[in-house]
């Protein structure tokens, strides 16, 4: 089983570059920015890699990316990743960014923009990695910001192929940004959202109805209501669901709790996907071995899965052909 699935090829749809950043490389850049994180070494930072909430986590997510200044830091962190899933058969990824967790801190949109960019450039010529960029706007921070946000992307459009919501689910309503949706969407930006992780099916209703997204990202907790999850593989909206990441932020208690069966026999488009790996214990394959050995997933099974994160992938019909 594990060797069917290093050899299956896949495609990454939920996946924050931040999050990628691995301690060694975070304590490498920070030491050449002249930063001092508040952490000893690499194992005390990796210590602290304890949640028990999504806040816990975002909470260090957002220090770790705090090292990230020049254009070359987010080629490095871009790199790193790609070399990963390069080495675990990732066929296609699109790939998240902060850009307000950047820009806030004084970093130019373009930097960051730019550094993942020609990473992920570099990756299709050197790897053969296709790949989609989408900018999620920070749900904590209010509207007006995220419009600002979506005003620096403009001309760029070229290199972001969507917008998502991500941050802080609990409080902030994806109905708090219903306005700068319809601007992207207007724009010709594909549409995702964070919605229900710990955010209740409500919120994956609002991403529906007033967000108009083409993928939920997570979408856990709309199962707690039928008539939505019926709706949804009605709809043939594919979930973005991420196995460990949900085990480290405590939205499953146990991987083999993990309702990824019941998503599978609702009729529903699940993918998998690795969040953020640095944090969570695993890339791709890391995610799926665990997942299949916590609730006994069938080769067919574990074969849809990888399947779906083709079909949802924002590619051409020609490229998923080609691709699968
Ligand atoms: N930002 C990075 N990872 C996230 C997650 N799993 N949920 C919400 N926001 C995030
Ligand atoms: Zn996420």
């Amino acid at each position: 089983m594990k060797s069917f699935i290093e050899n299956l090829p896949k495609a990454e749809l939920h996946l924050h570059i931040e999050g990628t950043f691995e301690p060694e490389l975070m304590f490498e850049i920070a030491q050449r920015n002249n930063i001092d994180l508040p952490f000893a070494d690499v194992e005390a930072l990796r210590k602290a890699y304890d949640f028990s909430r999504l806040q816990d986590f975002l909470d260090i997510y957002y220090q770790g990316m705090n090292v990230l200044h020049k254009e070359q830091d987010f080629y490095d962190l871009t790199w790193a990743y790609l070399k990963k899933i390069h080495s675990q058969n990732v066929l296609h990824t699109e790939i998240f960014f902060d850009p307000q967790g950047h820009t806030e801190r004084g970093v130019a949109f373009e930097t960051a923009l730019n550094g993942i960019h020609r990473a992920l450039e570099d990756g299709r010529s050197q790897l053969g990695i296709s790949f989609g960029l989408i900018m999620c706007f920070l749900r904590h921070l209010d509207q007006d910001d995220a419009m600002k946000t979506l005003e620096q992307a403009l001309p760029h459009k070229d290199k972001i192929i969507g917008v998502g919501l991500d941050s802080s689910e609990l409080g902030h309503p994806p109905e708090k940004f219903t306005a700068v949706f319809e601007r992207a969407k207007a724009e010709g930006f594909h549409i995702v959202a964070h919605a229900g992780e710990e955010g209740p099916p409500e919120y994956v209703k609002q991403a529906l109805d007033l967000l108009k997204v083409e993928r939920i990202d997570h979408g856990n907790r709309a199962l707690e209501d039928t008539a939505l999850t019926q709706r949804i593989a009605d709809e043939s909206m594919a979930l973005t669901v991420c196995p460990l990441s949900n085990l480290k932020l405590c939205v499953v208690d146990d991987l083999k709790n993990h309702p990824i069966k019941k998503m599978l026999s609702a009729g529903l488009k699940a993918t998998i996907n690795s969040d953020d790996p640095a944090y969570f214990g695993g890339y791709m394959n890391e995610n799926f071995i665990a997942l299949a050995e916590a609730v006994d997933l069938t080769q067919v099974e574990i074969a849809t899965l990888a399947r779906n994160g083709f079909e949802a992938a924002f590619i051409s019909d020609d490229e998923k052909y080609r691709l699968t």
